[in-house]
């Protein structure tokens, strides 16, 4: 009987434990991923010479572009985010810009 608990508590942790890492899994982008994904849909626009000005992570701080993404509005607040770059990439763009964002571990401009 105790066995049994036992075995019970193990598996209600892992099933916590699975859980929980599942949700953080699909609220957290791939940094590597956001960096490719930002080259292909932001770039253009946003290289040294292009049409947005420069933009790369330094131009704001980590919670600053957690904001910004969450208002998911652009260009002077003209168009969605969306309208912009596809949804499914935008969340890996956010951790790329987030991680490497001017007040984070690893500043980065985009080369
Ligand atoms: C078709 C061109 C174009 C593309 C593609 C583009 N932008 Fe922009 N972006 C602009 C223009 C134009 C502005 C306004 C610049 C200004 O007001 O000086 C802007 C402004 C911005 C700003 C400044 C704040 C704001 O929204 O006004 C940020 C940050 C930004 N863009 C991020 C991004 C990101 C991230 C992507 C890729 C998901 C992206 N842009 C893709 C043209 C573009």
């Amino acid at each position: 009987m105790r066995r049994t608990v036992l075995v019970f508590m193990a598996l209600l942790c892992c099933a916590a434990f699975l859980s929980t890492s599942l949700i953080m899994a699909e609220a957290q982008g791939d940094d590597k991923k956001g960096k490719a994904f930002f080259k292909e849909s932001c770039k253009s626009c946003h290289d040294k010479d292009g049409e947005g000005g420069e933009v790369s992570p330094l131009n704001k701080t980590m919670s600053q572009w957690e904001r910004y993404f969450k208002k998911g509005v652009h260009n002077n607040k003209t168009e969605k985010l969306e309208d912009v770059a596809p949804v499914d990439q935008l969340i890996h763009i956010q951790t790329f810009l987030v991680n490497h964002a001017a007040d984070s571990d690893q500043p980065e401009t985009c080369g």
